[in-house]
């Protein structure tokens, strides 16, 4: 299997790497094809991602996605963010080997999460939609 560069560059020194003490949203998933692990924390100015930080338990797909990720939101406004899809994440990655692309769903739907929880906790309706489906042709290792 065959990570491109960048995949390797993100993996080897992931950007954004821990957790914002006093975030405005948190998302905390579980990728249902591994069981691997994702927390990301924001925090939001004006509707915007002002700030972005990650922590995952996971492979290193996992890691590498998740880092491009926090790079790729911040700066967005939320609605822009939780648009980020998976396909997005693995071209920002110069791609990713078919059976990792699974990998790229946590990321994707970690953010979508800690949006959704700043929304709701400020009384507003969750705009992502819900998590990303992991299609069955997606399930490898
Ligand atoms: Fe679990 Fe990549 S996220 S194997």
């Amino acid at each position: 299997m065959l990570y491109s560069d960048k995949v390797m560059d993100h993996f080897g020194n992931p950007h954004n790497v821990g957790v914002i003490e006093d975030a405005d949203g948190v998302g905390e998933v579980g990728n249902p094809v591994c069981g691997d692990m994702m927390k990301i924390t924001i925090k939001v100015s004006d509707d915007h991602l002002d700030d972005i930080k990650f922590q995952t338990l996971g492979c290193g797909a996992a890691i590498a996605t998740s880092s491009v990720i926090t790079d790729m939101a911040r700066g967005l406004s939320l609605e822009d963010a939780v648009k980020i899809t998976k396909a997005e994440i693995a071209q920002e990655l110069d791609g990713l080997p078919p059976a990792k692309m699974h990998c790229s769903v946590l990321a994707a739907d970690g953010l979508r999460a800690a949006v959704d929880d700043y929304l709701v906790k400020n009384g507003r309706e969750p705009i992502s939609g819900g998590p990303e489906l992991v299609e069955d042709d997606e399930h490898g290792r």
